[in-house]
């Protein structure tokens, strides 16, 4: 009995120097193995008397029973330590702010091409989309060009197939194409790109936005243009700005003009981005020329209309300041971010 209590002692304090699963292991070899001294003292049960062998038996019984259950009490308290240890090296701070998530916003180009739409929209104007790729005809020849017309050139125009099919180099390919299939009263607005073949710089880009407005109907008059203009000069620039206009030459029009607005920079004293005119060009326009309501299927003589075309980028630049077109397409987000 005193050999058992000796085991029960020393395995005692071998397992309190236990570090680690691997040395409750090499414990569990060492106390309960097969040449351990449990096993040994089974072994010498023989040599007991008869009548203390069953009081021994149990003892020995007792005490593997003990260091069994000892060994996997350890086990357990090593095993929720270790994972104790991982969860502490896994823990979220829930204090820290979060990461804020990338949103996106309207480029500054839409942002404006829908400004001017909706102030049309309330003008009395409804929105139409022409197609981008259009023939040569709804481009050019339906709207009065000459065949020798230089914008025809392949120097000035994309052309996709031959010289029929093309990327339109304006908005204005929407008139013919409406007055094709719709009777006058007619009052729209076609916004979208423009594309021209021309060297990419500080002030010209292969492609733009425009919007294109087109009124036709019993008696328009050259004074209902001008006035329409003016309305929607003040509307987009929510101040009184000066519009002027300048005859000039547009087949699809007659009379034709542009349309200047007073430099919205130095308010017509004169700066480098008027070029020192006091005066910005923002748009094209004219009394619809009678071929042109012809190839719609109006009759001129008894319908006359207003058409105008303006480019979105130009009176973007001007409004904020921006010096160089090629910065809208660049998708630098220093310049877009100003925006947004
Ligand atoms: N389409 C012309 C351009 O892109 C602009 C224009 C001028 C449109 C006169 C018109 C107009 O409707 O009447 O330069």
């Amino acid at each position: 009995m005193e050999q058992l209590q000796q085991i029960r002692s020393s395995f005692n304090s071998d397992l309190k120097e236990a570090q680690s699963l691997t040395d409750l292991e090499q414990l569990e070899v060492k106390f309960l193995g097969r040449k351990g001294p449990v096993q040994g003292a089974m072994k010498l049960l023989k040599e007991v008397s008869s009548a203390e062998r069953p009081k021994v038996g149990k003892e020995i019984n007792e005490i593997k029973q003990e260091i069994e259950q000892a060994l996997q009490d350890k086990k357990a308290s090593f095993e929720s330590l270790e994972l104790e240890e991982k969860l502490a090296g896994e823990t979220i701070d829930t204090t820290l702010p979060g990461r804020r998530r990338f949103l996106g916003a309207e480029h500054l180009i839409n942002k404006e091409l829908d400004h001017a739409i909706d102030t049309l929209r309330e003008m009395g104007f409804s929105v139409q989309y022409g197609p981008d790729i259009e023939s040569s005809y709804y481009n050019f020849e339906a709207l009065n060009f000459p065949p020798d017309h230089p914008a025809m050139d392949m120097q000035d125009t994309f052309y996709i197939d031959g010289k029929e099919v093309l990327l339109r180099t304006h908005t204005s390919n929407i008139q013919v194409r409406f007055m094709e299939g719709n009777t006058p009263p007619i009052r729209i607005i076609a916004p979208g790109k423009a594309y021209r073949n021309e060297s990419i710089s500080r002030r010209s880009h292969v492609f733009f936005h425009q919007v294109e407005a087109l009124y036709v109907d019993k008696q328009v008059s050259f004074s209902d243009l001008m006035a329409t203009l003016e309305d929607f000069f003040q509307r987009i620039f929510h101040e009184k700005v000066e519009v002027r206009f300048r005859p000039s030459y547009f087949p699809f029009v007659e009379p034709g003009m542009e349309v200047d607005i007073g430099c919205l920079v130095c308010s017509g004293e004169g700066c480098p981005i008027c070029k020192h005119t006091g005066w910005l060009e923002v748009a094209g326009a004219g009394m619809v020329h009678p071929e042109v309501l012809k190839n719609g299927g109006i009759d001129p003589e008894e319908y006359s209309g207003y058409a105008w075309g303006m480019g979105i980028e130009r009176l973007v630049m001007l409004k904020y300041g921006i010096q160089d077109i090629r910065t809208f397409t660049e998708n630098d987000m220093r310049f877009l971010k100003q925006f947004a």
